[in-house]
């Protein structure tokens, strides 16, 4: 489906791996907003057809909550408050509001967030096999389920309005990469 414009910058991986049990905690709090996302779609009537589909991916997303809820647990973490993305954020408020052009936004921003996760778990499973083959498995599991994420949210959009989908993914990818390249502190996964 696409192409970055910009790749995950090299600073990325060791501040990650330096914070990681903070950054299992953001990863958890994400897979539950990624379970309400999808239950929010719902709500677009242009949706109305792929309500199993949303349903099975949210059911998912909990799952996936409860994974690394346990892993949490087994590391002796509480899981805290959520930290806000200022990526994820940016991404989100592009989102134009109005009938038409909110759902194929709304799924373009969700399937580029399913997108960078699955790039991101693809890092972490490799760069954590052998210091935290646990995490490393964890990682490498759930990079399947998330590229599925990924390919359904895009091929919804195209459903929705091909030749719509596809200019404004080019928008979302500019954005994605102008962002991508503002590094910052946080101890979260985006
Ligand atoms: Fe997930
Ligand atoms: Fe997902």
């Amino acid at each position: 489906m696409l192409l970055w414009r910009a790749s995950i910058p090299d600073e990325w991986l060791p501040k990650v791996l330096a914070n990681l049990n903070e950054v299992l905690v953001d990863h958890c709090h994400l897979e539950r907003k990624a379970a309400t996302s999808a239950l929010n779609l719902i709500k677009y009537p242009e949706l109305t057809s792929y309500v199993r589909e949303l349903n099975q991916i949210a059911q998912e997303e909990l799952e996936h909550f409860g994974t690394i809820h346990a892993l949490l647990d087994s590391r002796g973490i509480t899981l805290g408050l959520p930290k806000a993305s200022p990526w994820i954020g940016e991404m989100m408020r592009f989102i134009r509001k109005g009938r038409s052009e909110q759902v194929i936004d709304h799924l373009i921003a969700a399937s580029l967030i399913e997108g960078r996760s699955c790039q991101k778990f693809q890092i972490l499973a490799e760069a954590l096999m052998d210091s935290e083959p646990d995490v490393s498995k964890m990682y490498a599991d759930l990079v399947k389920s998330e590229g599925g994420h990924y390919a359904h949210f895009w091929l919804f959009a195209c459903e929705i309005n091909s030749q719509e989908a596809h200019r404004r993914l080019g928008d979302f990818l500019d954005l994605d990469a102008k962002l991508i390249r503002q590094s910052h502190n946080l101890p979260i996964l985006h």
